[in-house]
């Protein structure tokens, strides 16, 4: 048995709009799992060693839910381009160098450190559509301490020609191939990832929805994110009004199912959503950068569909979950302006929570710090900032979602291990 007890400015989300924050609080786990949040510390912990962090906050984890780990090398550059001729011109060259093995050891050992530093310890992942540089990214995150789920991309058809392309025969064989090798993970696991329906012939997706119904697999993919894009599958998908109706049609709608965008997602796309539990992935980010629009979140919110938050890199330009909090935030503010002030934009509690804990029910854990939730944690200081009164604990949350100090997460723990270890900075 090992007893973790942490104590600091305990504060956590465990639903939309509502803070639990303990000022000079402990935070006890017992083998990764938490026990609870005491503001005194329980009797029969008392012989147990504290760690004892000042006032510093001790906040959950983030949980990236989108992210595309072979645009890393490609992060904060060429963003002159909307989605379709984006993916042409800079992402497909990009993705292709990860047939090098070495190439893909090197950038997503990178990565994973850079997801760590930056307090994020789940996420849901696209890799490429290589087979073995998917294990290496799944062997760094491990390495590094990162969880949750990662794919390998299945792409048959409109990809880069000779570039980066897979046959029909090629892609199934190699998904099956693939999830041979990802049982040796204790805590990374396989999502299917079919890229978006664009890039999937009808034969391959019955297949991967096949094998996510025999094989008990979550899914991922793409949806209304840009205009052009949404005509095209019309044109590929004459029988289906709408797209989302593309993958329900090949069982890969499903309440394990995640899907980035929804820019262009209408009242009846958002009800095919809730109905069926499918998640909505917020990117705010990428919608800018690539020039696809602005996510009516507010509305999926309110409309009781699941939400959570992904960086999108590389069509996001920061991994930082803090920065893509705040980013949702604007988002949301841009869609109250075009929605005549009619949708509330977010507050930072609220899309703080689509950030950690909204996300932790997709990887089957309870919300925030609830007793029996696995422990992913970060110690965040913020005394080399002015304040211009006392602040308080939430105050200095939200400002955090805003402005950091440099390297402000001193420590991170990951289902239950330390994964990170700064100690505490010196004042
Ligand atoms: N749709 C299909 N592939 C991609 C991708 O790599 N990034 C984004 N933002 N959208 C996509
Ligand atoms: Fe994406």
């Amino acid at each position: 048995m090992s007893l973790t007890i942490l104590k600091g400015t305990i504060v956590s989300a465990p639903a939309l709009g509502q803070l639990d924050i303990t000022e000079g609080g402990y935070l006890a786990a017992e083998d990764g799992r938490i026990l609870g949040v005491y503001p005194v510390l329980p009797e029969q912990y008392a012989a147990a060693p504290v760690e004892d962090w000042g006032d510093a906050l001790i906040l959950p984890a983030f949980a990236d839910c989108h992210l595309h780990a072979p645009q890393y090398p490609m992060l904060g550059t060429g963003m002159d381009l909307q989605l379709l001729e984006w993916l042409q011109a800079y992402t497909f060259p990009t993705e292709a160098r990860f047939a090098d093995t070495d190439y893909a050891r090197s950038v997503y050992r990178k990565l994973a450190a850079e997801l760590i530093e930056n307090g994020t310890t789940r996420v849901c992942m696209f890799s490429s559509l290589h087979t073995d540089a998917t294990w290496v990214l799944m062997e760094e995150l491990e390495r590094a301490g990162v969880t949750g789920y990662v794919g390998k991309v299945n792409m048959d058809r409109n990809g880069a020609p000779g570039v980066l392309e897979e046959t029909t025969e090629g892609s199934m064989a190699e998904t099956l191939r693939w999830l041979e090798g990802c049982g040796d993970f204790a805590h990374i696991r396989p999502i299917l990832t079919p890229r978006f329906t664009p890039s999937c012939t009808d034969e391959l997706m019955a297949f991967l929805g096949r094998l996510a119904a025999e094989r008990d697999l979550p899914v991922q993919s793409h949806l209304s994110e840009n205009q052009s894009e949404m005509a095209w599958v019309r044109q590929l998908h004459p029988d289906c009004e709408q797209y989302w109706e593309t993958y329900a049609k090949y069982g890969l709608w499903t309440d394990r199912t995640l899907m980035a965008h929804c820019v262009w997602s209408d009242r009846r796309e958002r009800t095919a959503m809730r109905r069926s539990g499918v998640t909505m992935v917020h990117c705010a980010d990428s919608n800018q950068n690539v020039c696809s629009g602005v996510a009516p979140v507010r509305r999926a919110l309110d409309e009781g569909i699941k939400v959570v938050l992904g960086s999108d890199i590389a069509g996001g330009d920061r991994l930082s979950m803090f920065d893509v909090t705040a980013s949702a935030i604007r988002a949301s503010k841009a869609r109250h302006l075009m929605d005549h002030w009619d949708t509330p934009f977010l507050t930072v509690p609220e899309a703080w929570y689509l950030a950690t804990s909204a996300a932790t029910a997709f990887f089957g854990e309870p919300a925030g710090f609830a007793p029996g939730a696995s422990l992913h944690a970060i110690v965040l200081e913020d005394g080399q900032l002015p304040q211009p009164h006392p602040l308080t604990a939430q105050e200095r949350l939200e400002r955090c979602v805003y402005r950091r100090q440099p390297d402000a997460v001193r420590e991170v723990w990951s289902a239950g291990r330390r994964v990170l270890s700064r100690g505490r900075s010196r004042a």
